[in-house]
């Protein structure tokens, strides 16, 4: 038994005989990281939220944990529709192993504290890709008005009135973005955000938002202006979300890493941009059309150099997998991860697999081999698990892949959509 026996996916493993090309189509489910903050904007509804398009995960899982902790009735419709009601009496502390667990749960924050003027959260560490502070969120809160104590692990917030206010981000952080946007909301007068991140997921949230009776308008570029009101509405929202363009990346880098042929539908190809130019500079072919995008792929592709940057660069969430597909190009990759400060860990696991790869701080240099050869490797987090699943599909034999909650966490039915496209693989 290890530490992780008691979470679903904690003690399984996946194997996969690699050398497979993958073929045929597959779609993607619902943005993981828009559903996550919609759950929490929901908070705020006056009347039922009905969410579609939402993947069976597990960080949704803990996300309904959060929520119904706070005090919202939730349950799923049909098999990707989940209902949010509000019993109208919010709590203001998040339950600490679920925020432990999961950072988006700091997501609560913004939501919470214009609408009850309280929060209580367990203090969000840093984890294995690196030291994840929300400094840039509290600051954004005290910006409107908020009094902030850190104390004994916990941080308090409290506002009487919210006072819109001029903030400037020092990085384009998502979450603070979406939890300063939330915070405004209800505000008096208005809030401008610059520097503000500009990921679609943002743009999914000024949407539901102003659903509710929000007006928020500048998502998706630098600068959001929330003009606050007095009331939300009293309506119903019934809202799809956007596809995964993290899953979407994933399948379209194993189509290529196996010299497959796949068609990855109903994806958004604008919001996959940095990926399909990277894909066509290692030389594999990109078609694109309305809601899908085919990748073929010749077979051995070409070193390309990564630089990771906020978006519309190319996405932190995509680079461990695309570092794995470099580690077969020919010539030399140089991969730069510009947002988190340790997201090279996977890279111990693919030198496991034959791969030759040199850290040297935020940068890695890969020098492509002419093939992987499977090995025993262990996730050690939701990307880097993606990573190790791609190199076990081009790997010479069997690979085990450890660590499969990781997996879980962010990829619905990842074998089965696998497995369809062709890959020899197995859960045990
Ligand atoms: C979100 C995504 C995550 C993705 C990341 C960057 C969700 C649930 N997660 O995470 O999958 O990898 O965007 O695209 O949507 N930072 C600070 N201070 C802060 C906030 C952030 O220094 O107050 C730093 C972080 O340490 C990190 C960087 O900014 O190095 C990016 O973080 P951020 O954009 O906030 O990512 P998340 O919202 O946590």
């Amino acid at each position: 038994m290890n530490k992780h026996s008691n979470i679903p996916g904690g003690n399984e493993r996946l194997e996969i005989i690699g050398g497979k090309p993958l073929k045929g189509s597959v779609t993607v489910s619902g943005a993981k990281n828009a559903v996550l903050k919609l759950m929490t904007a929901a908070l705020l509804a006056n009347n039922r939220s009905i969410i579609r398009n939402v993947p069976r995960i597990r960080d949704v899982e803990i996300m309904i944990g959060v929520i119904q902790g706070l005090g919202a009735e939730v349950s799923w419709g049909d098999e990707s529709t989940l209902i949010i009601k509000n019993t109208g009496d919010l709590g203001f502390s998040a339950p600490d192993e679920l925020v432990r667990e999961m950072r988006a749960s700091a997501q609560v924050m913004g939501p919470l504290l214009t609408k009850i003027g309280r929060v209580k959260l367990f203090q969000p560490g840093g984890d294995v890709i690196g030291q994840r502070p929300i400094n840039l969120h509290l600051k954004g809160f005290q910006a409107l008005g908020a009094e902030l104590v850190e104390e004994h692990g916990y941080v308090y917030l409290t506002a009487n009135k919210l006072r819109g206010a001029e903030i400037h981000l020092d990085f384009p952080s998502v979450g603070a973005t979406e939890n300063i946007m939330a915070a405004a909301i209800l505000a008096e007068g208005t809030t401008i955000i610059r520097n503000a991140a500009k990921e679609p997921e943002i743009i999914e949230e000024q949407n539901f938002y102003n659903r509710l009776g929000a007006k928020i308008r500048g998502a998706g570029t630098d600068t959001i202006r929330i003009e606050g009101v007095t009331v939300l509405n009293d309506r119903e929202i019934d809202y799809t979300v956007i596809p995964d363009r993290i899953e979407a990346g994933t399948f379209m880098i194993a189509a290529a890493i196996s010299g497959g042929d796949v068609t990855v539908g109903e994806v958004i190809p604008e919001h996959l941009d940095a990926l399909i130019a990277k894909l066509r500079e290692t030389g594999a072919e990109v078609q694109v059309e309305e809601d899908k995008v085919r990748v073929v792929a010749p077979g051995k592709l070409n070193a390309v150099d990564v630089t990771v940057l906020p978006y519309p660069g190319f996405p932190t969430d995509l680079q461990p997998q695309i570092t794995a597909l470099l580690t077969i190009a020919n010539g030399t990759s140089i991969i730069v991860e510009n947002i988190y400060s340790s997201r090279f860990r996977y890279v111990d696991e693919l030198i496991r697999m034959g791969a030759s790869i040199m850290v040297e701080s935020r940068s890695a240099i890969v020098r492509g081999i002419s093939s992987l050869s499977g090995a025993t490797v262990l996730a050690s987090d939701i990307r880097a698990a993606a990573s190790l699943v791609i190199a076990g599909l081009a790997a010479q034999g069997r690979t085990t892949v450890e660590g499969l909650f990781h997996l879980d966490r962010g990829y619905e039915k990842i074998e089965q959509k696998l497995t369809m496209l062709g890959a020899d693989l197995r859960r045990f």
